[in-house]
């Protein structure tokens, strides 16, 4: 067992020195009883820093700075190396298969057991499960996180609550000791399930016409209005499913939209082709009172009631009957008009960018697709769960994409990651990703409240290959060394083969293959003068590689497969908090500019109506908004 570091110490990176760990007051906050047998506040605060292996992997990073034996080029070509560095995980006895290739990575097996020692230093093993449980591990709002539970089957035994973990077990923050009775798993699970299945009557008596418009039309197109976690996350998976043969099936005939940005020319564009008569309007928000949801939500009911309200057709018939919403607050929900029936709830134990699997994602998408097809779905995310709560560590995929992710952006300093899907149906993954990613992790504070002594979170962007070749790839070539995910299919949704020889899907995936060894090995300046480039070129056309990047192969883009694949990410960003030890479940850092809005919104609104000047604001905002207010005036 491993023991904190709760000295003083600087490191060679030139971090500031470490505070005295745990002061004395936070011992008052632990509870002397409780459901769990708990580790000390001091093991579930622990961070990276504070363990001794984080000396070890950074004396390690050293030697990959500098010794040019662990160039990618000399690494990759150890065959022994590379087979030790991969994962697989099967499904269907071998027929579906989940490859994870990480030898591209600037890691050794000797690293990579660092980092399970880092993992088990900082009580990872104990934090994954008090997620599994259902302990308030976001501290600071004192919730649960348990968007695994929304997609456990029928049937599932959810009973582990209470239980001790490792016969030890954890103190989870300020809230520890209200846990769950040991009987409570199985009722919260009936209750998602509950849920699920009014989900799946209504949208099958939308989608069988048994449940109709105003005017006696089909309900045929779908308007969600949500923003974030309310929508990058369905509107992924509507992406995926689109080219999927059984998706678009279920589809047919049928027009599911995201309305996100306040901006009126989204409104526009959503909806300017669109009969409202058709229409079915779901407003889906968490809180029911972000500032664009609920501006959107009002545009939309303008909208419907401008276009079918009548003496014999009332607008609150028309908001009764188009409008249905998804969200935690019911009361904001009845307030709005949308009748009690058709308000699907989830709970406060799911975070927003960890929603797609409640009410947030089923509603619009079993709508769209049915079901049925969302039953899959889910089914796919829990074969992940399953995976990562219950996978050896070195077998477990999400810990290792999470663990070579604490590599990459603490040890070996890059801060930046590219998630590449050689696929177009994932063209909104990177979006969605982004969101869990960097609104969970992009914090600067420990779970205690010190400050962390490394940055956290990295900057997340994507694009499906091969586009992302014509635009920034240059820049992962020649530029900035940027850790990349590919991921790949060894069968298409849509296998054309335009030509004999080489099948459409064929060529993309050439790219595929090629792109991960071209960042890895790079070119040499020998290489060229052996190729007979021109001198005065030469020096443009080095590639200095040694650029890391893991290669995710899975047997074909279905629906259980785009699944996993959200489990898989969702996991993965998990894995860098409990290991950096910061909250990744709360996002206070979006709040100051959302308040500072309302400022400037009184302000602009009081300009306009009452011509009262702007006050309060800075020099250079004072000017910028006298320029916008002053526009067209003479
Ligand atoms: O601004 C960020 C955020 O709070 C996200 O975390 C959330 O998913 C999104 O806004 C939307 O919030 P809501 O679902 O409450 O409308």
């Amino acid at each position: 067992s491993v023991t904190a570091n709760n000295g003083n110490s600087s490191n060679n990176k030139g971090f500031i020195s470490r505070p005295a760990f745990l002061p004395k007051e936070h011992t008052k906050d632990i509870p002397k009883t409780g459901d769990f047998d708990r580790m000390s506040y001091a093991q579930w605060t622990l961070k990276c820093t504070d363990v001794p292996q984080f000396d070890a992997l950074e004396a390690a990073a050293a030697s990959f700075r500098t010794d040019d034996k662990l160039h990618l080029r000399n690494l990759c070509n150890d065959s022994a190396r590379c087979a030790g560095l991969t994962a697989v995980h099967m499904n269907e006895g071998g027929r579906r298969r989940l490859h994870l290739d990480y030898s591209r990575q600037q890691v050794t097996g000797e690293v990579m057991e660092l980092l399970y020692d880092l993992a088990d230093a900082v009580n990872f093993h104990d934090r994954r499960e008090a997620m599994r449980r259902g302990a308030l591990i976001n501290s600071t709002e004192e919730r649960a996180v348990m968007h695994h539970v929304l997609r456990m089957p029928r049937g599932y035994d959810f009973s582990i609550y209470g239980t001790p973990i490792n016969g030890s077990s954890a103190h989870y923050g300020r809230a520890a000791g209200r846990g769950f009775q040991k009987s409570e798993g199985n009722v919260l699970l009936q209750n998602v399930h509950r849920v699920q299945e009014k989900i799946e009557r209504f949208s099958n008596k939308v989608r069988s016409g048994e449940i109709r418009g105003v005017t006696g039309k089909r309900l045929k197109n779908f308007v969600c209005i949500g923003i974030g976690g309310s929508q990058l996350g369905a509107e992924f998976v509507h992406e995926a499913f689109r080219a999927d043969p059984r998706a678009a099936k279920a589809a047919q005939g049928r027009t599911l939209r995201f309305l996100a940005n306040v901006d009126p020319v989204d409104f526009y564009l959503t909806t300017k082709d669109l009969d409202p008569a058709e229409t079915l309007i779901i407003v889906a928000s968490k809180t029911f009172s972000t500032a664009e949801t609920m501006l959107n939500a009002r545009t939309v009911r303008k909208w419907l009631d401008d276009s079918l309200a009548s003496i014999s057709i009332k607008q609150a018939d028309i908001t009764a009957k188009h409008m249905i919403a998804v969200s935690s607050n019911p009361d904001l929900c009845k307030k709005f008009g949308i009748l009690e029936q058709n308000v699907f709830g989830f709970w406060d134990w799911v975070g927003g960018r960890f929603s797609v699997c409640s009410a947030v994602g089923l509603v619009p998408l079993s709508l769209q697709f049915s079901f049925e097809v969302m039953e899959e779905f889910l089914a796919g995310a829990h074969d992940i769960d399953e995976h990562f709560f219950n996978a050896p560590p070195r077998d477990n995929i999400p810990v290792i994409l999470g663990l070579l992710g604490v590599w990459n952006s603490t040890f070996l300093g890059y801060g930046t990651r590219a998630l590449l899907p050689y696929a177009q149906a994932l063209r909104r993954f990177p979006a969605h990703i982004q969101q869990v990613d960097m609104e969970s992790n992009g914090k600067s504070v420990a779970l205690d409240g010190t400050p962390l002594l490394h940055e956290s979170g990295e900057i997340l962007f994507g694009e499906p290959g091969t586009n992302g070749q014509h635009s920034f790839y240059q820049c992962l070539h020649q530029g900035r060394v940027v850790p990349a995910d590919f991921i790949g299919f060894m069968e298409s949704q849509q296998p054309f083969a335009l030509e004999k020889e080489v099948a459409n899907h064929d060529e993309l995936m050439s790219n595929f293959f090629a792109q991960p060894d071209a960042l890895a090995y790079g070119k040499t300046l020998v290489d060229l003068i052996q190729e007979g480039v021109p001198a005065p070129l030469r020096q443009h056309m080095v590639f200095a590689g040694n650029r890391p990047s893991s290669s995710i192969l899975m047997t074909k883009l279905d629906v259980f497969a785009v699944g996993q694949l959200l489990a898989l990410y969702e996991h993965r960003t998990a894995v860098q908090g409990f290991i950096w030890g910061i909250n990744s479940f709360d996002q206070f850092g979006v709040e100051l500019g959302k308040v500072m809005a309302k400022n400037v919104r009184t302000q602009i609104t009081a300009a306009r109506l009452r011509g009262v000047s702007v006050q309060g604001f800075n020099g250079s905002t004072t000017s910028l908004l006298e320029l916008y207010l002053n526009h067209g005036k003479m």
